[in-house]
């Protein structure tokens, strides 16, 4: 059976915004109520201001008031498949570090868990 994760991003995939890389990044984040919220890639003129797939969908998420979630799955077409970026390590960590991220490539895939991905992490319990 294949994961919906992977059709959902596949989908997001398709609508990535990639003009200046070519580079089209999809993402599918499960929240822990099974809902599926999906992101691509959107890049701008400006080019440090271009969002990755991982945030768009999980801003997309936080956005209508989802914030617990298990897993992430990324697709993009690196062989080997890409690991999240650092702000999106960064960001994603705010909402949980237990998190299994999963990358497909064209070929293979990986898995690790977000804790793995950012050891030491600066997270929102450290702020208390
Ligand atoms: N990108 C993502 O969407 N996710 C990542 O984890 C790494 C990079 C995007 C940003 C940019 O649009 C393109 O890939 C090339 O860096």
């Amino acid at each position: 059976m294949v994961d919906p994760l992977v059709e959902a991003a596949r989908e997001a995939q398709r609508h990535a915004y990639a003009p200046y890389s070519k580079y089209a990044v999809g993402a599918a984040l499960e929240a822990d109520d099974g809902r599926i919220f999906t992101g691509s890639n959107v890049e701008n003129a400006s080019y440090g201001l271009t969002n990755c797939a991982e945030r768009t969908a999980l801003f997309t998420a936080t956005s209508v008031g989802v914030r617990r979630f298990r897993r992430v799955l990324i697709v993009s077409n690196s062989e080997p498949p890409a690991p999240p970026c650092g702000a999106c390590r960064q960001v994603l960590a705010e909402f949980g570090l237990d998190l299994v991220v999963r990358s497909v490539g064209p070929r293979t895939e990986r898995q690790w868990t977000l804790r793995e991905l950012l050891p030491d992490a600066f997270t929102p319990e450290l702020l208390a």
